[in-house]
């Protein structure tokens, strides 16, 4: 599905990242771990176009994708929801979802906002309320929503869980196996919240210093302190 060899890049003329080889396959979750600063916020921006590569190369449905713009990317079914930057909080829910639909006409919007409505009812019944009033789960699930209404193949998603207390985590990571089972939209998800991460991860990449410091099936790290202290540090 998705398939970044090589990767360098950063900021200016700071190096970020160095030699980022990873993959994701149809319909798997993956995920991206490491500390503070290490780069994996770096890696979905350069996956979806919002900054330039270095070095290296990003294949997507075996074409590469290196010089795409964003809404190149979304049009071949690629889509990003960043992290903390939610929600468009003076805006309706429905105002929102049509915003994460602009590249549609609006025939295919109208439909698929409809469908997205059915997978989260929630918002359904808050249409016309303003997102800012929203509860922080709620405004969770909104972001989600609006980064599926282009109909993705794959999902890029920047630390979902930020800002939410711990009993929101789990409907919010139960939202994405829901979606990745129902729809086959494969996920690439970077998370601080290494624990919960790994319970829906079919494979996990760890980032440390702007390289991979591990990468393997998350049995590996699930309750190995020592292992994940060391990725950690
Ligand atoms: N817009 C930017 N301009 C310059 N440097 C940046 C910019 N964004 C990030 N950086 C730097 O790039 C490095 C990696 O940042 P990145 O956001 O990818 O980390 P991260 O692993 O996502 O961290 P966090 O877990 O805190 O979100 C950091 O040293 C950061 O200061
Ligand atoms: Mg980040």
């Amino acid at each position: 599905m998705i398939e970044i060899r090589n990767l360098e890049t950063g900021y200016d003329k700071k190096q970020v990242l160095f030699d980022i080889s990873m993959n994701v396959s149809e319909g798997e979750i993956v995920s991206i771990i490491g500390p503070n600063g290490a780069g994996k916020s770096t890696i979905l921006k350069a996956i979806c176009g919002i900054i330039p590569i270095w070095k290296g190369d990003i294949l997507f449905s075996d074409k590469t994708i290196k010089k795409n713009t964003i809404a190149e990317n979304i049009k071949s079914g690629l889509t990003f929801a960043p992290q903390g930057n939610r929600v468009f909080d003076e805006l309706t829910v429905k105002d929102n979802l049509e915003l994460g639909g602009y590249l549609l006409d609006k025939k295919k919007l109208k439909k698929r906002i409809e469908q997205t409505f059915e997978t989260f009812p929630i918002l359904k019944k808050r249409t016309k309320q303003i997102a800012g009033k929203l509860s922080g789960g709620e405004q969770q699930m909104l972001a989600l929503a609006r980064a599926l209404i282009p109909e993705p193949k794959l999902l890029l998603l920047d630390e979902p869980s930020l800002g939410l207390a711990p009993n929101l985590l789990g409907d919010v990571y139960q939202k994405l196996v829901e979606i990745n089972k129902e729809f086959g939209i494969s996920m690439l998800i970077v998370e601080q919240k290494v624990n919960d991460v790994l319970k829906i991860s079919d494979r996990t990449y760890s980032i440390k210093l702007g390289k991979i410091a591990f990468e393997g099936k998350p049995e590996k790290l699930i309750g190995n302190k020592e292992k994940l202290k060391e990725l950690f540090l």
